[in-house]
């Protein structure tokens, strides 16, 4: 089930020309399953219409707090009592005074006032204004306060200005809710890393070896651990993949580099997925100059083997480990060898033939209780399906 099934967000819209982009946001978050009620400020009313809003969510817009639809006493905190994540996009300079000074003149502060949910500001505004003392100071106070608060990202603003200052994209934004949201969830607290792709072993400046994975999996696994609470860190081969936002990404190339990610980021970790599709061989050396052709003679490629990554790490028994298994023949008894000649916890088998390049996969997974298996479905809901499995078993592990 997707983390944004059923949950409450608050999203308050300040006056900003950002607040366009907010009606995607709202899109999104609403298409996932969220319930959005929408606050508009006065003057956000002056950059996106309320209807737009109304039209995405399904829902009133609300704004005047005189004109709410629970009247009385109770109905002004009742928005902020009942939200499970509140978010303020675009947040003004204003706005971020006013919420750091503990004000409630109207809705939008009211809510954040009266709320036990995670608060979430995304600020947008002129550059000089953002560096200003003032502002800066403020979100520092809005910070210690525990509420988070986006960096705005550098470029071009609407009025041509060069700087930092813009709202993050929305998807941005639904990556840093979905963290948050997922702050209680059952890898709450827990540090998850994630190999994803395939490495590269130079053969020269301009060629190298590599392999068919695309990392898909890897980063499908990502985005869900860290929407179950996870501090995830994502040690990627090279592709073309966008990144879930809200985990350490960390770019290698080569085995070896990869070996090195993984020493530093295993230091404290929980759980280690090991979905990368790791060279087997690399060149003895890669050459310094672009290699030529030598007329009809043909090539020869001197390959030594890399060292298996995650069977080096096999005497570490502190982290849950889960290993992977793409096979061609013999899927069973190869992916057990597997398991126990890598000191795995867990590993998750799959047919490499009737997968490689195709929409849907099915999954075997295997550990020491015995034998399950993962119905033949898209990639993307197996990889949320596989990681609810991996943390079932996490929690088992856990116990002993
Ligand atoms: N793996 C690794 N280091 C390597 C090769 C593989 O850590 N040098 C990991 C993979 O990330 C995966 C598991 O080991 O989780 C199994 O990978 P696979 O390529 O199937 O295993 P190999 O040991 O390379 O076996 P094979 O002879 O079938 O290629």
């Amino acid at each position: 089930m997707d983390i944004l099934d059923g949950k409450k967000i608050v999203l308050g819209v300040c006056g900003s020309i950002a607040a366009y982009k907010v009606a995607q946001l709202a899109r999104d978050l609403t298409l996932a399953g969220a319930q959005v009620d929408v606050i508009m400020t006065e003057a956000a009313t002056r950059f996106v219409g309320a209807a737009t809003f109304q039209a995405l969510t399904g829902r009133p817009v609300l704004g005047d707090m005189w004109a709410l639809p629970e009247n009385g006493a109770v109905g002004h905190v009742a928005l902020g009592a009942r939200a499970d994540v509140v978010v303020v996009a675009p947040a003004t300079a204003n706005r971020i005074a006013r919420i750091a000074a503990g004000m409630s003149d109207d809705l939008l502060t009211t809510t954040i006032l009266a709320t036990r949910a995670p608060v979430l500001l995304a600020p947008a505004m002129n550059p000089q204004m953002y560096a200003s003392p003032a502002t800066v100071a403020n979100v520092a106070t809005l910070r210690g306060r525990g509420y988070t608060v986006l960096e705005p990202d550098e470029g071009r603003m609407a009025e041509h200005v060069v700087g930092k200052g813009r709202m993050p994209e929305p998807h941005t934004l639904e990556g840093a809710i979905r963290a948050l949201l997922g702050r209680s969830g059952p890898l709450g607290g827990y540090h998850v890393v994630i190999t994803a792709g395939g490495t590269h072993e130079p053969i020269d400046p301009v060629r190298y070896i590599g392999n068919r994975s695309s990392g898909q999996m890897g980063y499908a696994l990502a985005a869900r651990a860290r929407d179950l609470g996870a501090r995830v860190t994502l040690i990627s081969g090279p592709t073309a993949i966008t990144p879930p936002v809200a985990v350490t990404l960390v770019r290698v190339e080569t085995a070896l580099e990869m070996q090195s990610a993984l020493a530093d980021a295993v230091a404290d970790a929980d759980m280690l997925i090991m979905n990368a599709a790791v060279a087997d061989f690399r060149p003895i050396e890669a050459a310094e100059q672009k290699i030529k052709k030598r007329g009809d003679a043909g090539l020869t490629l001197h390959l030594v083997p890399n060292p298996d990554l995650v069977a080096g790490l096999a005497d570490r028994r502190e982290f849950f480990k889960v290993g992977f298994a793409a096979e061609t023949n013999d899927l069973l008894a190869n992916a057990q060898g597997k398991l126990e000649r890598k000191g795995l916890d867990m590993i998750v088998a799959n047919d490499a033939v009737l997968s490689i390049g195709q929409p849907e996969i099915a999954l075997t997974l295997i550990d020491r209780g015995g034998v399950a298996s993962l119905p033949q479905q898209p990639k993307a809901t197996a990889a949320a399906a596989l990681l609810d499995q991996i943390v079932a078993r996490f929690q088992r592990w856990l116990l002993h």
